[in-house]
């Protein structure tokens, strides 16, 4: 078990999620599994409880800066666009906001 889902509130429109979903799902859910949900905790953490969905410079030190490089975290810097990694943890807080209120009925 993970423990609860606490995301952070949801803040971008329904476009930019969609864009991240896709783009998650080209580039991302190899490792951290489908619909984010990862389906190997302990080699690919479950994005959607993550602390760095909360800091926008966190979440981009890892993605784009490589911060976890030494942990088998890729940098992505020059794959994506520039707003991706943003779309990207936009998608992942929507889906952990949609996955605790299914948890909770
Ligand atoms: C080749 C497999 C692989 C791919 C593809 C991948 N990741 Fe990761 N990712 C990892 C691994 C392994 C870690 C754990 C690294 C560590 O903890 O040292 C990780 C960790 C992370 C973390 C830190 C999570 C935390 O809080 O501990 C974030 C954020 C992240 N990845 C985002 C992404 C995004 C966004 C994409 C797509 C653009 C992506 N990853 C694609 C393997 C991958």
């Amino acid at each position: 078990m993970l423990g609860e889902l606490n995301p952070p509130p949801i803040t971008a429109d329904s476009e930019t999620i969609a864009h991240g979903e896709q783009v998650y799902g080209r580039l991302c859910s190899v490792c951290h599994g489908p619909s984010g949900v990862s389906d190997s905790v302990g080699t690919f953490p479950d994005l959607r409880y993550s602390a760095r969905l909360a800091s926008e410079e966190a979440w981009h030190s890892v993605v784009i800066e490589g911060e976890l490089v030494a942990g088998g975290m890729v940098s992505f810097a020059g794959t994506l666009e520039t707003a991706d990694p943003e779309a990207i943890r936009a998608y992942i807080i929507a889906r952990a906001h949609a996955d605790r209120e299914a948890m909770a009925r």
